[in-house]
């Protein structure tokens, strides 16, 4: 049984040593479903065991293919060479990543099936992925209320689209790209602002041809039908957003230097990094090398004076998983951080402009919360609060972050759902000498 609080506590000792990040949640959410799709051996080492995940491995078995856990991270998937009506519905729990990119590839297949998903994955809007599969022919019903799950698919019959992003969001663009492998002619997706590549990157890797061109601004990604995938194997890198935890911490507690090992560089995925190295964050990378296609490397964090910086809107997409922790740190600095264009962040796993900016309230931060941003003015932070976390493991992990260095402590309400994406992350923690209990 998870404690339905966690209480981190201001940290007495120094918080140092080297831990790994667990495997990044987007490389594996994909590596079960191109495994899936793919014909014949996909073999997975790194992959996440988060609830998020295991949600798309029980998935992916629903769709026909074989999937065997080999030992700690390492999973086996044979795939048929496409997917199948599954018996039972298929419950991708709170993954937003899961439910949109298994809706994408099962909308190529002549098939049959019913998606849903736990309280918060039933608030957030499907529309945004199953409007332009309608437009390539996939067929919708909505279960309950339009633009939520449950919902029914009948796939199969595709044609090609060429879709132009109105929101960045690899969610979207990977939906399509997966449906585009079965559908007649040629998928054509721009982005104006590039979000992260990974499916491009992964299908690649399974076989496929992906063109990709780079335009002034964004780039637009060209993908034929009719192209079966081959199962391949997949190293999974550490998770930039896991890791983003952890790091933090180190920032803003005093004679802290903590390291973590194997962390993913894809550019799409570093705009904290650079963010932090702008508020005068100590961070530096060591032994850079290649694991399954991108470059990781190894990331110190000590802890450092920070300023409040404005965050180019520019960079939302390739952080829009790291606000929360931004704000937390942000809480640390001298001055404000402005962060806007991140309207995105209300439709994640909770409205994390208003949660981020009630928590930080609670801790006697001072915020101002916009339609689209919120501002944090940096400086003490009392702590001595509970703060609601509605369930999103990025709201509790960053507010537990923030109690290393408050006056006092900070607690968080329903912290189960960290184990979506962090399993593990207490005893990490406090192995680093944090006390969250
Ligand atoms: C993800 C894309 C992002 C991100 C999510 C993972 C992915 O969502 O928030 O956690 O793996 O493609 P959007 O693409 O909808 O912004």
């Amino acid at each position: 049984m998870v404690a339905a609080r966690l209480t981190a506590r201001p940290t007495s000792g120094p918080l140092t040593g080297r831990v790994r990040a667990p495997g990044d949640k987007s490389m594996s959410h994909r590596s079960l479903i191109l495994g899936a799709m793919a014909t014949g051996v996909t073999e997975i080492e790194g992959l996440l065991e988060g609830d998020d995940i295991l949600a798309t491995a029980r998935a992916a078995t629903a769709f026909g293919a074989d999937v065997t856990r080999l030992g700690d991270g390492r999973w086996r998937v044979i795939g048929q060479g496409g997917l199948k009506t599954p018996l039972q519905v298929i419950d991708c729990g709170n993954a937003g990543t899961g439910v949109r990119l298994l809706m994408g590839a099962a909308a190529g297949y002549d098939l049959r099936a019913t998606f849903d998903g736990d309280q918060s994955l039933r608030k957030r809007p499907m529309k945004r992925v199953t409007a332009p599969l309608t437009d390539m022919g996939a067929r919708f019903a909505w279960l309950a209320d339009e633009d939520r799950l449950p919902l029914t698919l009948s796939g199969g019959g595709l044609k090609a689209i060429d879709h132009l992003q109105t929101v960045a969001s690899a969610q979207i663009k990977s939906a399509i790209l997966l449906a585009a492998l079965n559908a007649e002619g040629e998928t054509i997706v721009t982005e104006p602002e590039k979000s992260r590549d990974h499916t491009e990157r992964m299908l690649r890797a399974f076989g496929a041809e992906v063109d990709v061109q780079p335009l002034a601004e964004g780039w637009r990604i060209r993908l034929k039908g009719g192209q079966a995938l081959t199962g391949a194997p997949v190293a999974v890198p550490g998770d930039p957003s896991s890791a983003a935890f952890p790091l933090a911490a180190a920032l803003i507690v005093p004679g802290a230097s903590v390291t973590v090992e194997g962390v993913m560089l894809n550019p799409l995925r570093t705009g904290l990094f650079d963010t932090w190295r702008e508020m005068g964050a100590d961070l530096t990378v060591a032994n850079v090398r290649e694991s399954g296609g991108e470059q990781i490397g190894d990331v110190t964090a000590r802890h450092s004076a920070l300023t409040g910086v404005v965050v180019p809107e520019s960079r939302a997409a390739s952080m829009i998983d790291e606000y929360p922790i931004l704000a937390a740190t942000a809480a640390y600095a001298e001055g404000a951080t402005v962060m806007r264009g991140v309207g995105e962040m209300r439709v994640k796993e909770s409205d994390r402009i208003s949660l981020m900016v009630n928590g930080l309230r609670t801790c006697g931060v001072a915020v101002e919360e916009e339609a689209e941003g919120f501002i944090v003015q940096g400086g003490r932070v009392k702590g001595g609060a509970t703060v609601v976390t509605a369930h999103d493991h990025r709201i509790a992990m960053s507010h537990l972050v923030l109690g290393l260095a408050a006056e006092q402590a900070v607690s968080v309400l329903d912290p189960e759902m960290i184990a979506t994406s962090f399993p593990g992350f207490v005893e990490l923690m406090n192995g680093l000498g944090a006390e969250v209990g």
